[in-house]
């Protein structure tokens, strides 16, 4: 049970919270490179609290700035995309990628104006098909190179997920709560007559382990299930990375969850997916990674369906509500894993307030060349055996 305080300070993600103050020293992944069209490559995103623009300039470089003219505040979405950054639709102030103002047509020539105003704009990076975004205190540190980012031995794609109405840190307590798969997806699809689709987790469940992982390069939460019955097995267990993503196993492929704060009560989670060849073979990569919408988790009349894992798991998100209140909550031991993550995102909060980096920052080029972690690989085998673990 936590008090209201200390629930504040770990869910909201405004400038100036405790924990947006944190997730702005991490990159943000905050669209797919692929979703900025040709013809027209500007694409509003909301992160972290913050109405922004994506734009791609006429010489290639990407831009990220505050939605908002700083003259007055017209929408730079409808914007004009120029070789040089993106004219303001209303006044015609243009500004580059850094948000400088380089342009302010009516102004005297000899006037200083456009050197003493600034749109806000953060720094923009592109990798393994993802679009990133560092809101937080200069100097960034490195965007970090994990393998599901680079690897080619196999296809990838990006999956979007329509936006999630809760608070960001529900979706993430999710992932180290390893149990919620035998009700919530295996005993719902059974019941649907969808059984094999979640036969890997229609299994008793003997034993949970979590632990804390803290690598030079990354840090977070690793989780294993041990399962009992007549199909045992003991899984090699697969991370949550501090402090948004989950890197797991899914049948044949590995899926990193990318989970957005979209704002306080909206969170969007792009769905990274990776399917390596059987024998390990290079696979030619397309350019940009293909990008594809997920169906909505909610019938036409606002019911969630429940026919797929994301519909299950937005149903629980959801209906804790916008924040869920921790204060009515009472916790297990299988809830262990949420203590854990409670307690290093408590802790990576305290050290920014300290002044510090927190941990799983990474600064030095050497630990950033290619960065494996590991997963499971028991729904990899299950998949290649053709389906079902259990009966
Ligand atoms: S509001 Fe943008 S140029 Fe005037
Ligand atoms: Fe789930």
């Amino acid at each position: 049970m936590l008090s209201h305080e200390v629930n504040e300070s770990m869910t909201r993600v405004g400038r100036g919270t405790p924990a947006g103050e944190l997730l702005r020293r991490y990159w943000q992944p905050v669209a797919a490179e692929a979703e900025l069209a040709d013809d027209n490559p500007k694409l509003r995103i909301r992160a972290l609290g913050e109405d922004l623009v994506l734009f791609r300039d006429g010489s290639g470089r990407l831009g990220l700035v505050e939605e908002q003219c700083c003259h007055r505040s017209a929408s730079l979405f409808y914007g004009f995309v120029e070789d040089d950054g993106i004219r303001c639709p209303y006044h015609g102030w243009k500004y580059d990628c850094t948000g400088a103002c380089i342009e302010q047509p009516f102004e005297p020539k000899d006037s200083t104006l456009k050197d003493r105003v600034k749109q806000r704009a953060y720094p923009v990076e592109t990798l393994g098909g993802m679009v990133w975004a560092y809101m937080g205190p200069a100097p960034a540190p490195l965007l970090p190179r994990w393998g599901q980012l680079l690897r080619e031995d196999g296809v990838r794609g990006i999956y979007v997920q329509p936006v999630l109405e809760c608070n960001w840190l529900q979706v993430m307590e999710n992932s180290v709560d390893p149990c919620h798969t035998y009700y919530l997806h295996a005993h719902t699809l059974m019941l649907k007559g969808k059984g094999n689709y979640g036969a890997y987790y229609y299994r008793p469940i003997e034993k949970m382990h979590f632990e804390i992982v803290e690598e030079p390069n990354w840090v977070g939460v690793r989780k294993q299930r041990i399962y009992g019955g007549d199909k045992a097995e003991e899984e090699e267990g697969h991370p949550v990375i501090f402090p948004n993503y989950l890197l797991s196993p899914q049948r044949e492929h590995i899926v990193m969850h990318m989970r957005l704060p979209v704002d306080d009560t909206h969170t969007k989670v792009f769905r990274y997916q990776f399917t390596p060849t059987v024998d390990g073979s290079r696979v030619e990569q397309p350019v940009p990674v293909p990008v594809a919408y997920m169906p909505p988790i909610k019938d036409a009349d606002g019911a969630y369906h429940m026919d797929n894992f994301a519909s299950h798991d937005g149903m629980a998100w959801e209906t804790q509500g916008p924040i869920t209140d921790r204060a009515r909550e009472n916790l297990g031991t299988t809830d262990a894993g949420i203590a854990l993550y409670r307690r290093l995102l408590r802790d990576q909060i305290k050290r920014v307030q300290d002044g510090k980096d927190p941990l799983g920052l990474i600064r030095d080029p050497q630990l950033n060349e290619y960065i494996d972690i590991p997963v499971s690989t028991g729904q990899a085998r299950v998949a290649r055996e053709g389906g079902s673990v259990s009966a």
